[in-house]
């Protein structure tokens, strides 16, 4: 079949569904490792058969809710693209409000040699949109899962930024090695369990270990709660994406130890997404 042939029978098959010609174009693209404007200039070509094989798997795959992203195995953010894959939580528009946050502190270091440790890197983006940005911070990163965590060394390859990755639990690699940060930030698991049961088909293909939080969805504030000192300097700042309606809970779970609370940043539907602590020096 010509690229015109399969992208036609694609119309007729995405019919029904939410997807339309532009997600079949994409996945095209990404088989034959060409720009969507190609598809059309080039129409009469015939693919190979595994080409047509592998387009039709793939939208089919689609259809049936897998996201777009795990199937080309690339995703945006921030202009920039990134590799993904099944282990990689998709970036999120709204986690630019925390990147914004996390720019702003180490602002507010002025000349102060900064070092910033982020927990849960996923794709890697935040240390890698921190570090092109903010060359002489020391950006620190760990994450659980190592299929997710090589995934972040190739993103950090890919747009030549040097991060310091760990694979282990939250701060404990930070921890054991004896480093000590002016700044602290992640978006951590947050949805609870029975938020998890209610989202749509194509959010539960991401990985549930990058999406829940324990029972209500906060777990993951508790234990930083209960570890940041180890980690974080006094002065020091700590910076975490919210759910929208979560923010009176993780203010008190973080004063309760030992944080103050100096913003709440939220997006542009004015909904709660990041909410920032310093360790006061008193
Ligand atoms: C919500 S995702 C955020 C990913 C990325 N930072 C972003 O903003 O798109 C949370 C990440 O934390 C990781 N994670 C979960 N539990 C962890 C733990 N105990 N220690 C370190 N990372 C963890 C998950 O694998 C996932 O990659």
């Amino acid at each position: 079949m010509t690229i015109q042939e399969v992208l036609v029978k694609a119309r007729e098959i995405l019919k029904a569904s939410k997807y339309n010609s532009l997600e079949a174009e994409v996945i095209l693209g990404n088989i034959l490792n060409k720009e969507r404007v190609y598809l059309h200039i080039n129409s009469d070509i015939e693919l190979k058969k595994n080409e047509e094989n592998r387009f039709f798997k793939e939208l089919q795959e689609l259809k049936e809710g897998k996201p777009l992203q795990y199937i080309t195995g690339q995703t945006y953010w921030q202009g920039l693209d990134f590799y993904c894959n099944e282990s990689t939580l998709i970036p999120r528009e709204d986690t630019r409000i925390l990147y914004e946050e996390a720019t702003e502190l180490i602002k507010l270091m002025g000349e102060k040699k900064v070092k910033l440790v982020e927990i849960g890197t996923g794709s890697g983006i935040l240390p890698v949109l921190l570090k092109k940005e903010n060359p002489t911070v020391q950006v620190y990163t760990v994450e659980k899962n190592p299929v997710t965590l090589e995934t972040a060394r190739k993103n950090f390859q890919k747009h030549k930024v040097e991060v310091e990755s760990y694979l282990g639990d939250l701060l404990e690699p930070i921890r054991k090695r004896g480093l000590k940060a002016e700044i602290i930030i992640s978006n951590p698991p947050y949805v609870s369990h029975k938020e998890y049961l209610e989202l749509d088909k194509e959010v539960k293909n991401e990985p549930y270990e990058a999406l829940v939080g324990g029972a209500d969805g906060l777990d993951f504030y508790r234990r930083i709660g209960r570890e940041y000192k180890y980690v974080l300097n006094k002065g020091g700042y700590l910076a975490v994406e919210i759910g929208w309606q979560q923010f009176e809970a993780v203010k008190e779970i973080f004063e309760k130890c030992g944080l103050t609370l100096i913003k709440k940043a939220v997006d542009d539907g004015g909904r709660d997404r990041v909410v920032v602590l310093e360790y006061k020096d008193k």
